[in-house]
């Protein structure tokens, strides 16, 4: 028997959950099921009643339900209330508490890869203010970093994120254009948006003609795997980090608060690229 896990969500059918969990099952010799739960909105409720009746271990969420799951669950963590979102949900005893491990994986990803964008005098660009954008900013700033600045293209929006974050954090709200003519004043910079993913990727968020060299340049887009401002990014000698790595990172942190298993990784970042290649 063992662990039963799972994903809600609509559609759900072309997601690497599965792949990615069984992965760790297999490397932890863990015994369990991932299954793909597609759920349309309108039966989201009706879902996730069954499932905790049925015993479920745990599950993820994915869209569109990742906020109105929220009020179906026993308990919210502090992080997900705040950042508005769940992503996970564990079954503790017959009740259920939700999680947010997007931007806390996300983090996570990036302090494998770079640590030193971690030094606190290090300074920080998000661009966009959705969903992703709410919980990358939240976990960098409990990171400590000094600045991060967001640029959206509605700013009214990006101003809804200064909520979120730890007091020693400074932030300044700008447009694309604006933050294209300060660019060399970052150390990291996340792209968030959908900008760029396949079928549309020929498309880039700003231009990074004036990055530094040495900047770490993010994108959690992950198809195509190299997104075009990646490519831009390498050609002007920056460092970069790629959007699988925070699919990755967010599932083993689900899956550490599932299981208590901390899943090692090994050759799993290499085999999903390769999926994600389609090779
Ligand atoms: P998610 O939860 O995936 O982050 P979201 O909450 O819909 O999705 O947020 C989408 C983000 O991508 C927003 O920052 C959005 O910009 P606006 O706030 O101005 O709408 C941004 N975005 C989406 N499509 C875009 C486009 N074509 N050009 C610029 N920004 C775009």
């Amino acid at each position: 028997m063992g662990y039963k896990l799972g994903l809600i969500g609509y559609p759900v059918q072309h997601s690497l959950s599965p792949f990615i969990h069984q992965k760790f099952m297999e490397n932890a010799n863990i015994q369990g099921s991932y299954q793909l739960f597609e759920t349309e909105p309108d039966q989201l409720e009706k879902r996730v009643k069954l499932l905790k009746k049925e015993g479920i271990s745990g599950f993820n969420v994915t869209v569109p339900h990742k906020q109105t799951v929220m009020s179906l669950l026993d308990e919210v963590d502090q992080d997900a209330l705040r950042i508005g979102a769940v992503n996970t949900v564990v079954n503790e005893n017959g009740r259920l508490k939700g999680y947010n491990t997007d931007g806390s994986g996300y983090v996570r990803s990036l302090e494998e890869a770079w640590p030193d964008v971690f030094q606190k005098e290090k300074k920080a660009l998000i661009l966009g203010a959705g969903g992703a954008a709410r919980g990358i900013y939240r976990a960098l700033s409990k990171q400590g970093l000094q600045e991060i600045s967001i640029a959206n293209r509605t700013k009214s929006k990006a101003e809804g994120l200064l909520d979120l974050r730890d007091i020693h954090t400074k932030t300044e709200i700008l447009s694309y254009a604006e933050a294209e003519t300060v660019l060399d004043n970052f150390d990291l910079i996340v792209q968030t948006t959908s900008v760029g993913m396949s079928p549309d990727q020929n498309e880039q968020i700003i231009s990074l003609n004036k990055l530094k060299p040495h900047t770490v340049v993010s994108d959690i887009v992950y198809k195509p795997l190299t997104t075009k401002l990646l490519r831009q990014a390498a050609d002007l000698g920056a460092r970069t980090h790629h959007g699988h790595a925070m699919l990755l990172y967010q599932a083993q942190y689900a899956f550490e608060i599932w299981t208590g298993v901390h899943p090692k990784m090994e050759t799993l970042v290499a085999q999903l690229e390769q999926r994600l290649r389609g090779n």
